[in-house]
């Protein structure tokens, strides 16, 4: 899977992807995360990505010309790749986007590429939108000051879905939100050595070896998720 981010704040992004699982799945190649500076799409001196809104208001918008640049762009780079037909997927994250989820996730898992634009100060000319966004998704009912934070979750929350990124895709299927019967079941309490600490004990069940026992005790412990 590829994924590329656009965003005006490239250095916010380049670090974050290289720890842990995502980190291993990135160096071995079975996701491949770009981040891309808007401003190397721009073609005047001063590499201006932003401008006033029409009719007025407080802020400012991420102009057109760029983000349509970076998009024909980052598609057609991935359409060259040889016998590959690279479905590019538009996501423009925005607090005004459909509510994120593990389904979506899921879903989103399954693609060959994403494209991800990051807005800024008060969001993206709606042209932009309109003609080459295809799916938006908000991270949530709050306003945060950029897209950057919405990219790393979203990343984040994707790239643990492909398979070969985790492991063993087995661990997916127990994982909070996971099960596609009952979205709103949790993961059980878990504990870890030592089975006894300051007087505190594990639960007994765990520690018997009998695993029909442990599974059906763990499955009596998936709490529910309230909204
Ligand atoms: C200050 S916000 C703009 C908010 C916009 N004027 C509104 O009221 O919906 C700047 C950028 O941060 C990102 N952003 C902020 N909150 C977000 C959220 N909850 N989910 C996804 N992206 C968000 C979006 O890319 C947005 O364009």
């Amino acid at each position: 899977m590829k994924i590329d981010i656009i965003t005006i704040f490239p250095e916010m992004l380049n670090k974050v992807f290289s720890f842990g699982i995502l980190g291993k799945a990135i160096e071995k190649r079975i996701v491949d995360v770009k981040i891309h500076d808007l401003r190397d799409f721009t073609d005047d001196k001063h590499k201006k990505v932003d401008d006033r809104p029409f009719g007025g208001g407080p802020g400012m918008i991420l102009k057109p010309e760029p983000l349509f640049k970076a998009i024909e762009y980052l598609k057609k780079q991935r359409e060259t790749k040889k016998d590959q037909s690279y479905d590019s997927h538009v996501i423009f994250l925005t607090p005004q986007g459909k509510s994120y989820s593990q389904e979506i996730a899921e879903g989103l898992s399954k693609l060959n590429h994403i494209i991800l634009i990051c807005g800024r100060y008060e969001g993206i000319d709606q042209r932009v939108r309109d003609e080459l966004v295809d799916e938006e998704i908000s991270i949530g009912n709050y306003v945060l000051s950029g897209g950057e934070i919405p990219a790393m979750v979203l990343v984040d929350s994707v790239a643990r879905l492909v398979p070969g990124v985790i492991g063993n895709e087995e661990f997916n299927k127990d994982e909070s939100f996971s099960d596609p019967n009952n979205r709103t079941k949790l993961d059980y309490p878990q504990y870890t050595r030592p089975s006894e600490y300051k007087g505190l004990k594990i639960p007994e069940v765990l520690q018997s070896g009998n695993h029909s026992e442990i599974n059906k005790w763990r499955k009596s412990k998936k709490t529910t998720f309230l909204t």
